[in-house]
């Protein structure tokens, strides 16, 4: 059986303190109420992952970086590398979010390396993929997410797939308050297991944790964590507040 997963993604929000607040509030939640079937995971700036790994319950919350260098080691000033990510003993790497697309230029190519840098050290991707508005408007959504697929994590071997999530992120629908409709989310998410079918198998599909994410909420997750083929979700903004985080991870 499939993961059930909720992800928490921080972004570039919090200082370590307000971090290490947030952790432990998260853990005092799921520990109390939280729903033993979801893997419950803090995706938290590379600054906040040795203390949040402190301050929360391995057994039942990981911690995820929000990205990692598409080199192992070396001048590269500013960067941290998935080895690095790896002894903060976070467990996740989120990688290939539309922001870093979009904002820092990440291409098919750096996501490569940095997909393949991850498995070298252990940590498991949370791998994004989604459309911007032009492309839903087209009716095209398909087809681009088939290629972000097809120019990266598709080129793995099954054994290296099956180790990874993956999340689709409608463009649009990210710190919109717009949620693509659950039908929709549904849609997307059964078309993307329908590909990993085609590419690797019925068994590999199957295993395979597919998130949604995009203004996914309190309010909204139960409705859309009931669907098929939506196996959990990446959470932004109401991730950072743990009464709001535990109402989605209890939403299954
Ligand atoms: P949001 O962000 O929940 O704030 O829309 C989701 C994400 O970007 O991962």
């Amino acid at each position: 059986m499939r993961k059930k997963i909720v992800a928490g993604n921080w972004k570039c929000n919090t200082t370590v303190q307000e971090g290490i607040e947030l952790a432990k509030a998260v853990n005092e939640l799921v520990a109390k109420e939280g729903n033993k079937n979801v893997v419950v995971v803090l995706g938290t700036p590379f600054t906040h992952l040795t203390s949040v790994v402190a301050s929360v319950d391995a057994s039942r919350i990981g911690v995820a970086s929000q990205n990692c260098a598409a080199e192992a080691k070396g001048a590269f000033t500013g960067e941290v590398s998935a080895a690095m990510v790896k002894s903060t003993g976070a467990g996740y790497v989120i990688l290939g979010h539309s922001e870093r697309r979009e904002y820092y230029n990440e291409t098919s190519e750096t996501l490569n390396k940095k997909v393949a840098l991850s498995f070298a050290n252990g940590l498991t991707p949370i791998y994004c993929c989604g459309e911007p508005l032009s492309i839903r408007e087209a009716g095209t959504q398909n087809g681009f997410v088939k290629t972000q697929l097809d120019e990266t994590i598709f080129n793995l071997s099954a054994e290296e797939f099956l180790k990874l999530v993956i999340a689709y992120e409608p463009i649009w629908a990210i710190g919109t308050g717009v949620t693509a409709s659950t039908q929709q989310a549904q849609d997307m998410l059964a078309y993307i297991r329908s590909l990993i079918a085609d590419k690797f198998g019925a068994a590999v599909a199957e295993e395979t944790s597919i998130l949604y994410g995009g203004s996914c909420n309190a309010k909204n997750a139960a409705e859309l964590f009931s669907q098929p083929d939506i196996d959990g979700g990446l959470i932004g903004g109401a991730s950072l507040k743990a009464e709001d985080f535990i109402q989605i991870i209890n939403g299954f």
